[in-house]
């Protein structure tokens, strides 16, 4: 016999090392609040059947409020032999009340505690992250609505290619989130359900009531079937999902915020809050948090992935290997949270430079779109356009000039159809205000979506 909680049917106790290697107390203690509150409603679905008495459920109800406020005060005797979060409050309350906390854990078992545990603390994760989302959202669209006449280069292949507005560009981020948002909101739904009940695998004797455990904690049910509730772990690895496609979507965000704050692009400043210096070099200002964000990316693509590997071998019902569910899980929510926030704090304080937006939009040949357009309107077919206008830009790119730059007589040479209106259609303001229909870089088109992307958050 041993002092475990399995003590009685083993001979000698568990190796050093190994009561090291199999410990989870030092990561899954920040479920300590949620296992708190999953053992108060399975302590009063027990009394309601009448398997603890008032004054049992008193007790533990005692013992467990003052477990909640040593953990809070920092005061617990969290121990690595009593290996994990549940075995350190459970034999914590027996300490503290004898009897009545060694009935807590009857018709339970570690499998579905664990399982309730981690639900319950995924879902008030999810419940922060989302309003960081939303938060993100407000910003994106405030800082779009100002900027719907600022006018960039819009890239494909990092090449300029067509005008756009500022506020377009940053509404195109709006929409990545939009996605995220709802895939967040998906995964909450679908995870929602209460495992507790399931017990080790099959379910218990006792006459439990899991409705009544279930909508205590706030579940929409209890799951349907006990296997699957101890050894489902997929609404982790869909929150990996969402994380780790939210993370890419930052990322992307990231490096157009660290190349437009290059001296090379020049596109927008940072304020100095979110910036770092150099030791050696006076001149640089470092745009460390779009860059960590970038990084952190690594991190919860990685997760996704041990997520799905963790998985992928398991026999029904619980295994151990689910233990190592939490690091990756835990580190997927720090980390997409504490990136959405900085986000959220940062970008509306993003100063975008008009000037050297419009200088390097004047410098690619954004509008050689609409010289062909021009044409088509007056009766070429597309086709011969596009070659009309790809060698004007060839004469431009040898002499060093904006086609707005070429002479109607130069125009001309290329084609007959060419008149002095052509140069409405290569102004950057023509160009945008040309791309009227919703989803275009309009002016209009950008502010009524503004409205359109504001309504839809504020909706939540
Ligand atoms: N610490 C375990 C986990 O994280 C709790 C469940 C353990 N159950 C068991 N029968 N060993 O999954």
């Amino acid at each position: 016999n041993t002092s475990t909680l399995w003590g009685g049917r083993f001979s000698e106790g568990t190796d050093a090392f190994v009561q090291r290697f199999t410990a989870s107390v030092t990561f899954d203690q920040r479920m300590a609040e949620e296992d708190i509150e999953g053992s108060l409603a399975h302590a009063a679905m027990l009394n309601a059947v009448g398997v603890l008495t008032d004054d049992e459920l008193g007790q533990i109800q005692t013992g467990l409020a003052q477990i909640k406020g040593e953990i809070a005060a920092g005061e617990f005797p969290w121990s690595i032999e009593l290996e994990d979060v549940h075995m350190n409050i459970e034999s914590r309350l027996t300490q503290l009340i004898g009897m009545a906390g060694k009935k807590l854990h009857t018709g339970r078992s570690r499998n579905d505690q664990v399982a309730t545990d981690i639900r319950l603390h995924l879902r008030k994760s999810i419940d922060v992250i989302a309003a960081e989302i939303t938060r993100l959202q407000n910003g994106i669209i405030g800082l779009a609505a100002q900027h719907t006449l600022t006018i960039m280069p819009g890239f494909t292949h990092l090449q300029t290619a067509q005008p756009v507005s500022f506020g377009h560009h940053l509404l195109a981020w709006n929409e990545m989130l939009e996605r995220d948002y709802s895939r967040l909101i998906d995964c909450r739904e679908r995870m929602n359900m209460c495992p507790l009940g399931a017990a080790a695998l099959a379910g218990t004797s006792y006459p439990i009531d899991r409705h009544q455990t279930a909508s205590a904690l706030g579940f929409r049910a209890p799951t349907e079937n006990s296997l699957d509730s101890v050894s489902d772990r997929d609404f982790a690895v869909e929150f990996c999902a969402f994380a780790a496609l939210t993370m890419t979507h930052l990322s992307r965000m990231s490096e157009e915020l660290v190349l437009w704050t290059s001296a090379q692009f020049d596109f927008v400043r940072l304020p100095d809050r979110f910036c770092t210096g150099s030791s050696i070099m006076p001149q640089k200002k470092n745009p460390d948090v779009p860059e960590l964000v970038r990084g952190k990316t690594g991190r919860t693509n990685g997760h996704l992935m041990s997520m799905l590997t963790l998985m992928k071998s398991q026999p029904l019902a619980y295994n151990k290997d689910n233990q190592e569910d939490k690091e990756p899980l835990f580190d997927a929510i720090d980390t997409v949270r504490d990136s959405l926030r900085a986000f959220a704090d940062m970008v509306p304080n993003i100063q975008p430079n008009a000037e050297a937006m419009r200088a390097a939009t004047l410098k690619g040949f954004a509008t050689a779109t609409d010289l062909a357009d021009y044409l088509v309107r007056k009766g070429l077919p597309f086709r011969d356009a596009h070659e009309v206008v790809g060698s004007a830009v060839g004469l431009c790119v040898e002499r060093k000039i904006d086609l707005s730059d070429l002479s109607l007589e130069e125009l001309q040479g290329f084609h007959s159809l060419i008149e002095a209106d052509v140069f409405d259609a290569l102004t950057l303001e023509g160009s945008l205000k040309a791309r009227d229909h919703i989803g275009g870089t309009a002016p209009n088109q950008v502010t009524a979506a503004c409205q359109r992307a504001l309504a839809k958050v504020a909706e939540r």
